[in-house]
């Protein structure tokens, strides 16, 4: 089974810092994992370098009554991501519930307090926020939590640090906070720093036999022994073949992947149509998010493989043991280091500055290391020499050593400092009404022509390599020679057919209950996806016979003949709708002087949106967060503001009533 069983459970603060001899514990409010990811990091320097005992741990998984009564050697760290409309991550809510409930025993002035009575004033805290500056409420939720805290009496060490995701800058934004927060912490509780040495906090060894996914295929009737090593099962169950719900994040439905289809008409780009046959097994409902979990390509895998030395060795078998009791395991084993690399960790990602100096010491050549160790604390350096080329930890390795494998570096430092490969999420582009048995994704591939590697997505190349092989196309004539594969026969497909795991995140992104409301969507791009199930959704409620409102859709693209998704369905659409549907396109690559985007057509149908919404419109904006749906949300309150003739702030604080009201939902990424 997993390793590192939770046997000393606790909610309690004090007993698990006691039970685990622990004398900071970093609190994380994560989605994706990236708050995660910089808990660890933090927790992890703060060890190794700086003599303290820390634990990182889920804002979840503890209760808070006692916050005041930890005791001044005591200190909390929070690494807080603000999500949605400035919303706490899932595991956050009710932490920060509790945090800024004003109920008797938590009241307190409006002043930032210094009274010894005050409910925090023996609480030490760092405070760090991840967010996106293109989001109207960027950095909400850790703001208010340092306020708040701040409030309530608790002494801050070091400032308040936040990154952005929005510049790409989270990464610098990081380095530069945690140096002077060290620095502060050395001043406020005197700190014995010394040179970083990595101390593992789980231990992975090999057991001595072998296991690899292509043998235990081959074998007509696998061994028990063979059949106990996780190969990419996503758990126990899965392994010992019992599949069974309920199917949730922990254990994913396997998903025949019964279709798929090109939607772009461009020699370059692809976008993909991919349906999964979910029978009855998954339920959901229109406008949910569905989150494939995923694995990188056999290029990446292998390339990694190589520079670290474990090609060789790839079908050992390991098995792990943690070391530090706090180690929350990210991979179930026994194992083998193929399926680590492969199913959970995330090998292809930017590579974090500060990894390079941390695997400095692990170096096979003293060239290496130095050349790590330079890049790792020149910023300037590493921006132009790593980040700008897009290159992956493997790359930059191998590129360091001048091809000399790492052998050295152990591989829990591996396990333990590179981010984990996580689910990626989808809109649902299909309807529940319409077919509950299918769900379906619409995926742009990503590829990133980087000046001396192609950078491939790793969902989404995966769902190309599945098409290409479904297709039955030779790989040899596929289109991109930089093509990367996957591994398809593997565990997760061993069942027959091309499977994925997958699981459904419920979404707040609903079709009014009433069917005669009229709504508006905005969808440039594959933000166009959930808008093909609401009006499916619609076109099917209208053919049984209800009386369904207006839509008004927006949907842009470069072309007309290129990028046009579901082309041909929407005008068999507006047959079946007839008047009742409308869709308005905005083509931004056709005119050669002027872009034409979906907020310009708005513009044009400043009068008829006014009308919809007074009489009770939806309004739903889906696809790229970073401009695009700031840029509609303003479009919104000038026609409100032109056609009502009120003022363009009274229209803005409409729009956000609006969106507090549900009647303005966003599906964005
Ligand atoms: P990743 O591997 O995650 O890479 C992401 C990007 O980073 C790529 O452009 C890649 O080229 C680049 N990159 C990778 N490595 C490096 C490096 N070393 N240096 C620099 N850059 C690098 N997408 C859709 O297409 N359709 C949808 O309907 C959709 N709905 C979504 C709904 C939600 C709620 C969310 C959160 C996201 C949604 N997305 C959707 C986005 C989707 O989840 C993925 O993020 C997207 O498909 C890319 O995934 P990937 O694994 O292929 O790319
Ligand atoms: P562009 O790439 O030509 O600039 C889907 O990606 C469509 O959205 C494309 O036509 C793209 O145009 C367009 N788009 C890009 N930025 C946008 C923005 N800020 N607002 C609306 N649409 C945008």
């Amino acid at each position: 089974g997993s390793f590192g069983g939770n046997s000393n459970k606790t909610r309690d603060i004090t007993k698990k810092l006691e039970q685990t001899g622990k004398n900071v514990i970093i609190f994380y409010g994560s989605q994706t994992g990236t708050a995660e990811d910089y808990a660890n990091r933090l927790s992890k320097e703060a060890t190794q370098r700086y003599g303290l005992k820390s634990m990182t741990a889920d804002l979840e998984d503890y209760d808070y009554e006692n916050l005041n009564s930890l005791g001044d050697d005591i200190v909390v760290g929070f690494v807080m991501a603000t999500y949605g409309e400035g919303e706490p991550t899932d595991n956050a809510v009710n932490f920060y519930e509790f945090i800024n409930d004003d109920s008797s025993e938590w009241a307190e002035s409006d002043e930032p307090s210094a009274d010894p009575d005050s409910p925090l004033s023996s609480l030490n805290y760092v405070i760090f926020g991840l967010g996106n500056n293109t989001y109207e409420h960027y950095n909400e939720i850790g703001r208010n939590l340092d306020k708040r805290l701040k409030k309530l009496g608790a002494k801050r060490i070091g400032d308040y640090g936040e990154g952005d995701d929005g510049q790409g800058t989270m990464e610098e934004d990081y380095l530069a906070w945690k140096d002077d927060l060290f620095s502060a912490w050395k001043e406020a509780k005197g700190l014995d720093e010394h040179e970083a040495k990595y101390e593992p906090s789980v231990k992975i060894s090999e057991t001595g036999e072998t296991a690899s996914s292509e043998d235990s295929s081959s074998v007509a009737e696998p061994d028990a022994e063979a059949m106990s090593v996780y190969l990419g099962e996503p758990n126990k169950k899965i392994l010992r073949g019992e599949i069974k719900g309920p199917y949730n994040a922990g254990n994913p439905f396997l998903a025949n992947v019964s279709e798929t289809r090109e939607l772009f008409h461009d020699p370059k780009r692809s976008c993909i149509h991919v349906e999964f046959d979910v029978g009855t097994n998954v339920k959901y409902t229109t406008g949910d998010h569905l989150a494939l979990h995923i694995q990188n390509s056999d290029e990446e895998v292998e390339r990694f493989l190589k520079v670290i030395g474990l090609w060789d060795k790839r079908h050992n078998v390991i098995k792990a043991k943690p070391i530090d009791p706090t180690y929350k395991p990210s991979f179930p084993v026994p194992t083998t280091y193929d399926t680590v690399v492969r199913y959970y960790l995330e090998i292809n990602g930017a590579v974090s500055r500060q990894l390079l100096a941390f695997i400095a010491p692990f170096a096979p050549t003293e060239t290496a290391k130095k050349e790590a160790l330079r890049l790792g604390s020149d910023k300037n350096a590493f921006a132009d020499e790593v980040a700008k080329h897009y290159t992956n930890i493997a790359h930059v390795l191998s590129k360091l050593s001048g091809g000399e494998p790492w052998t050295n570096v152990p591989f829990s430092f591996l396990v333990e400092s590179l981010p984990h490969l996580i689910p990626r999420y989808y809109s649902i582009s299909s309807s529940s009404l319409v077919d509950k048995s299918k769900i379906s994704i619409t995926a742009v591939v990503e590829s990133l022509e980087a000046p001396e590697y192609a950078i491939k997505g790793v969902a989404t190349n995966l769902l190309l390599d599945m098409k290409i092989k479904k297709d039955g196309v030779d790989p040899s004539k596929s289109k991109d020679p930089q093509a990367v594969h996957y591994e398809l026969s593997g565990p997760r497909g061993k069942f027959g057919g091309h499977k994925l795991p997958v699981h459904i995140r419920r979404s707040n992104f609903k079709l009014p209950s009433d069917p005669k409301k009229p709504i508006i969507m905005i969808g440039p791009g594959t933000g166009l996806a959930p808008f093909r199930a609401f009006v499916m959704e619609r076109a099917k409620q209208a053919e049984s016979g209800t009386d369904v409102g207006q839509q008004l859709l927006f949907f842009g693209c470069r072309n007309p003949n290129e990028d046009f998704i579901y082309k041909e369905q929407w005008a068999g659409i507006e047959k079946e709708l007839g008047d009742k549907f409308t869709m308005v396109t905005a083509f931004s690559r056709v005119d050669p002087v002027q872009k034409v985007y979906v907020q310009h057509r708005m513009q044009e149908y400043a009068k008829q949106i006014n009308d919809l919404m007074q009489q009770g419109a939806y309004f739903y904006v889906c696809g790229d967060a970073s401009r695009m749906a700031r840029e509609v949300q303003a479009t919104l309150a000038k026609i409100l503001s032109d056609q009502r003739g009120i003022p363009l702030s009274s229209a803005e604080q409409l729009v956000k009533s609006l969106k507090v009201q549900n009647v303005y939902q966003e599906d964005v990424w």
